[in-house]
């Protein structure tokens, strides 16, 4: 069975996009399914911004593929992991939760790197390029953590 992660930012044109290319360049793909959503839908149906392909390609990783989709209720069934990229993609997720099991799926992600600290991966939208350099960087040091998590819990379903 494939276990499948979701990665949410707000727009699903900056963040969530480089955070799912970079977590699916690290996973097996026979056993992972990785895709994301933003919680607001202006850019539904577009690729990711040229600044997140470029950092992206500049790293190895092409992301300019994606197609941008919103965030849907649906999306708490379908996926067994939700990352959030700030507090305000938690909030917005949250509200649409049903129940406590799905509220327990959403989760900041860079509490993998920094527990507990609710630490925000900044928008680099309105912000200069390098700004997508660094939070390039904060996604790749906690998507090896998140990997590595997935990777054993997986081999643990499968034993
Ligand atoms: P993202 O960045 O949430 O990292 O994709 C944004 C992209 C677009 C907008 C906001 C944030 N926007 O307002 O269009």
């Amino acid at each position: 069975m494939q276990t499948k992660i979701l990665m949410v930012c707000l727009g699903n044109i900056c963040r969530s996009p480089i955070a799912e290319g970079i977590l699916f360049s690290k996973l097996p793909k026979d056993k992972f399914l990785v895709a994301s959503a933003g919680t607001g839908n202006w850019h539904v149906g577009q690729q990711p911004d040229l600044r997140s392909i470029a950092v992206s390609k500049k790293h190895g990783i092409n992301i300019e593929n994606q197609k941008c989709q919103q965030f849907k209720t649906s999306d708490f069934d379908t996926f067994d992991y939700i990352y959030v990229m700030d507090s305000s993609n938690y909030n917005d997720v949250i509200k649409l939760a049903q129940n406590e099991n799905q509220k327990k799926k959403v989760v900041l992600i860079l509490n993998e790197l920094h527990p507990e600290e609710n630490r925000n991966v900044p928008d680099p939208y309105f912000g200069l390029d390098n700004g997508f350099e660094l939070v390039f960087k904060m996604l790749d040091e906690t998507c090896e953590i998140i990997a590595q998590q997935l990777i054993k819990n997986h081999s643990k379903i499968s034993i």
